[in-house]
């Protein structure tokens, strides 16, 4: 009935999902299930933050909770190693899952040679549905080469062989920002360097200062406005080649270790869907109808692949409600209520429109918006934990008190903004 194009969180839970609802399901997957999340991005990543942040705890903090700890230090290997366990375990997890729902995983690369056909290696499998779950891959930066070593993405800032003594990262996005606090937090010297005025981009105006303050203290060396023309690789060390956006002199910067994050593309190379009749849209993404059919008939797409935040639980959810309709049913995302967790330290968490946004959109349809805030320096809770960095701020339409977005910067803001 349905063979879903990538094992990821858009593509395992589609096809699971498609199972459950008592379709024949098969899942093709070139590298492990999973998909960026479980393997190369959330998980791990998440790991290495929950080592970093008790490491800081521990070396910097340890004396105002009462603590003496004398001679602390971590093994690069096992800090590593620990969060490569927690993918592949996860990764297995998403392959029982296939076994019990009874997915059939085809292992190998997909092509799409008509609607209605899928080619993995020399097989062509036949379905009435097909849903393209491929995902994202780093963009990349010209001049500027990866070599996962020591100029790497977000993938190989994963497996480093040894901690560096100093990064550069390159954008001041999520995946930079993330990165960056777990190197920064377990003793590198981490430079940002940012095109743009300010960090974050799309987030509230207010939460992108306030980040920025805090980052700063923290010791981050933001180098806002900023672009990098070039790098070169010599002896084990990296050289880059900067100068401000707008224009102007250029100078060098050394590091250890370079981190490219300016932003992620959707992953359709390869897939020859263009046979089947497909396009991509201005941005490489493949657009879709309110039931996530592409502009061919029985072929779906959903996740980082299509237009909306690349973020997992927007992919997964996607994956359900596709699911659905193949099934005959209606599936539902609302697109306008999907929250984004920042998971540095504080947390940056947000939904719904930001301030500038709600502006606009009042001052277009003639109503007015207030604005709630909140220091974390004034709750008893933070004060009594002290983590008192942030804020909560909430924006409402005035005269209706409906909640129009939800913006926190706090140390727990990721679990708070669900609320
Ligand atoms: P993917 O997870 O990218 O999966 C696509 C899969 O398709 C891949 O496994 C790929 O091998 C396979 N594939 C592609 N083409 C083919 C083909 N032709 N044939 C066979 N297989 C193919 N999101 C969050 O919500 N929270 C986070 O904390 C978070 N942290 C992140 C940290 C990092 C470092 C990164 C890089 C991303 C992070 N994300 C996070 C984003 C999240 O990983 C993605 O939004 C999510 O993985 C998208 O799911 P997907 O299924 O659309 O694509
Ligand atoms: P991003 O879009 O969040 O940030 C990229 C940054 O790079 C921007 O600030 C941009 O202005 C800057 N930039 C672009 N070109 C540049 C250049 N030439 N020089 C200097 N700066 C430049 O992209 P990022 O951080 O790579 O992450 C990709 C996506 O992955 C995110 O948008 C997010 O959807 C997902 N992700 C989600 C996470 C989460 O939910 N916690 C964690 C990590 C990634």
């Amino acid at each position: 009935d349905l063979i879903v194009i990538g094992g990821g969180p858009a593509g395992y839970v589609a096809a699971i999902r498609a199972a459950q609802l008592g379709k024949k399901v098969a899942c093709v997957e070139a590298d492990r299930a999973g998909g960026t999340c479980l393997n190369w991005g959330c998980l791990p990543t998440k790991a290495l933050l929950k080592n970093a942040e008790l490491y800081h705890v521990l070396a910097h903090r340890a004396a105002e909770f009462g603590f003496k700890i004398e001679g602390l230090s971590y093994d690069w290997s096992t800090v590593i190693g620990r969060s490569r366990k927690v993918s592949d375990r996860l990764a297995g997890g998403i392959e029982f899952l296939f076994k019990k729902n009874k997915v059939t995983w085809l292992k190998g690369w997909a092509t799409i040679p008509a609607a209605g056909k899928v080619q993995v290696g020399d097989e062509v499998h036949e379905a009435k549905n097909i849903v393209i779950a491929t995902g994202s891959e780093p963009s990349s930066l010209p001049g500027v080469t990866v070599d996962e070593t020591i100029v790497v993405t977000s993938t190989g800032a994963l497996t480093l062989p040894s901690i560096p003594k100093s990064m550069v990262v390159i954008g001041a996005g999520v995946i930079g920002l993330e990165m960056g606090s777990v190197y920064a937090r377990l003793g590198t010297e981490v430079t940002v360097v940012e095109y743009l005025d300010q960090l974050l981009p799309g987030m509230d105006g207010e939460v992108r200062k306030e980040a920025a303050k805090i980052f700063k203290k923290q010791g981050f060396n933001l180098r806002m406005g900023t672009k990098v023309t070039g790098a070169t690789v010599k002896g084990g060390m990296a050289t880059l080649t900067v100068e401000p956006s707008a224009g102007g002199a250029s100078e060098t910067i050394e590091a250890d270790c370079v981190l490219v994050a300016i932003g992620r593309r959707p992953n359709t190379d390869g897939l020859a869907m263009e046979k089947a009749g497909l396009t991509v849209n201005t941005r490489g993404q493949i657009e879709i109808g309110h039931d996530f059919q592409t502009n061919v008939p029985g072929i779906y797409a959903i996740g980082d692949v299509c237009p909306g935040p690349m973020l997992a639980h927007k992919a997964e959810d996607e994956g359900i409600a596709a699911a659905e309709f193949v099934a005959g049913l209606t599936g539902i995302v609302n697109h306008d209520v999907i929250p984004g967790v920042v998971y540095t330290y504080p947390e940056i968490a947000s939904v719904g429109l930001t301030e500038e946004e709600a502006k606009a959109h009042a001052s277009a349809s003639g109503s007015e918006i207030k604005v709630g805030k909140f220091p974390m320096m004034a709750n008893s809770r933070a004060k009594t934990n002290r983590t008192t960095d942030g804020f909560v701020k909430v924006i409402a339409d005035a005269k209706t008190d409906r909640v129009l977005g939800v913006h926190i910067i706090a140390s727990i803001a990721g679990s708070m903004i669900a609320e």
